[in-house]
């Protein structure tokens, strides 16, 4: 997978350098590059802003740096032998960012970044690009960020762990919250290690049983347990097909 992020703020994306994305572009699984938009910009004082039409407070980042850097970025990934890009807006007006979204996304082969500063990219550049890629516009939440290249790092890493080969153990994205199956839609529960007392604090019997049917049943009800303390609207959207008669007994 090949990954683009232009920003004003290239030293933002330097976690990209660790950890498991990191490790990943080590191996030559992903391909990140950062770009300074302000490269594109050819004023004394490398202007990326300006006012907003329309009045109001704040500056709205200018089309033509965008447009220039995007069609640059498009004109290298094509020349070295990508395809299939796609342009993600992280912006707070966008769908929400969800694990459904990044198995999506972690199907496509390039993604472009574009975190936005100040009140945002004036709309006429997603209106363009639109014309000739998929633009995903997305948020990570209900809150508003000084900037995009804090959601960048955030999709970054959900998605890149999802590709082939990148976690160590390919089991471990089959019981992470919201992941598809038996625990879709639901909160993954507590887990445990060694010692196996701590402060006297002890592991739950079960854990130790080895019976694998009651240990999965524990896990589950400790979901249900979480999901409803904290994310109720969870199971409410579950499919009531989901839920087993113990399930129920809950
Ligand atoms: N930029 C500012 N706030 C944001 C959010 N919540 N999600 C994505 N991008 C943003």
């Amino acid at each position: 997978m090949r990954l683009d992020v232009v920003t004003i703020f290239p030293e933002y994306l330097d976690p990209l350098n660790v950890s498991l994305v990191g490790k990943a572009r080590a191996r030559g699984q992903l391909g990140v590059h950062v770009h300074d938009l302000r490269d594109w910009t050819y004023d004394r004082h490398n202007t990326v802003d300006d006012t907003p039409y329309g009045g109001g407070p704040g500056m709205v980042m200018k089309t033509e740096p965008w447009g220039d850097a995007l069609d640059s970025v498009l004109a290298d990934g094509y020349e070295h032998g990508s395809h299939g890009p796609a342009l993600i807006v992280p912006t707070p007006s966008g769908r929400p960012f969800t694990q459904e979204l990044a198995v999506h996304l972690s199907e496509r082969p390039w993604l472009i970044f574009t975190p936005a500063r100040y009140e945002g990219i004036d709309r006429r550049v997603v209106d363009e690009y639109a014309t000739r890629i998929p633009v995903y516009e997305v948020s990570i939440g209900d809150y508003v960020l000084a900037g995009g290249e804090a959601a960048v790092l955030v999709i970054t890493e959900a998605v890149a762990r999802l590709l082939p080969g990148v976690l160590g153990n390919a089991e471990s994205h089959r019981d992470d919250s919201f992941a598809p199956g038996a625990m879709a839609n639901l909160l993954e529960g507590p887990v445990h290690t060694k010692p196996p007392v701590w402060r006297g604090r002890e592991i739950p019997d079960v854990l130790l049983s080895g019976h694998h049917g009651k240990i999965a049943r524990w896990r589950r009800d400790e979901a249900l347990r979480r999901t409803t303390a904290h994310r109720p609207d969870l199971i409410e959207r579950c499919d009531p097909k989901a839920f087993d008669k113990k399930d129920r007994e809950m």
